[in-house]
């Protein structure tokens, strides 16, 4: 399945070599924006791992130290679906003022949907 959908997408891509240019995929997004601070595996790293986030509640994993703001959104009912995760991570201190994710965003529309697919994939519960 994985393969036939990657040669289908091929298609368009090489038929337009500039839009393959200007969105990167969900992986190298996330490895460039977020791989610093989470992987998608369970490992807490400076943020907590990633593994299973989507369709979890929020400040889930219990060996991460995560900051109160998280935790007091959490216990008002802030769980991780695409448009909850869409809003946090197009601007993190919105969603959660005074946590402590230092990343500014991603204001970019196409970015931030590559990447969510590339969760939805790889980090869904
Ligand atoms: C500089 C380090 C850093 C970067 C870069 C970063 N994060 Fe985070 N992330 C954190 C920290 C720290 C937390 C915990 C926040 C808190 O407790 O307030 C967090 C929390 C999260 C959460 C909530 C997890 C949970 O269990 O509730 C998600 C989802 C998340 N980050 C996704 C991402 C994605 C996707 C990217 C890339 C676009 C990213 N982060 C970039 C450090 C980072």
């Amino acid at each position: 399945m994985r393969v036939l959908a990657s040669a289908l997408l091929c298609v368009p891509l090489l038929a337009f070599p500039a839009l393959a240019q200007t969105v990167p995929s969900g992986e190298q997004l996330f490895r460039s924006q977020c791989g610093a601070c989470h992987g998608v595996d369970s490992r807490n790293r400076v943020g907590p791992g990633l593994a299973g986030v989507l369709g979890r509640r929020a400040a889930a994993v219990e060996s991460f130290r995560y900051s109160n703001a998280m935790r007091t959104r959490a216990a008002e009912g802030l769980t991780w679906d695409e448009a909850t995760l869409h809003a946090y991570l197009q601007a993190p201190k919105q969603v959660v003022p005074g946590g402590s994710m230092s990343y500014v965003g991603m204001k970019d529309e196409a970015r931030l949907n590559a990447l969510l697919a590339y969760l939805k994939e790889n980090a869904g519960s």
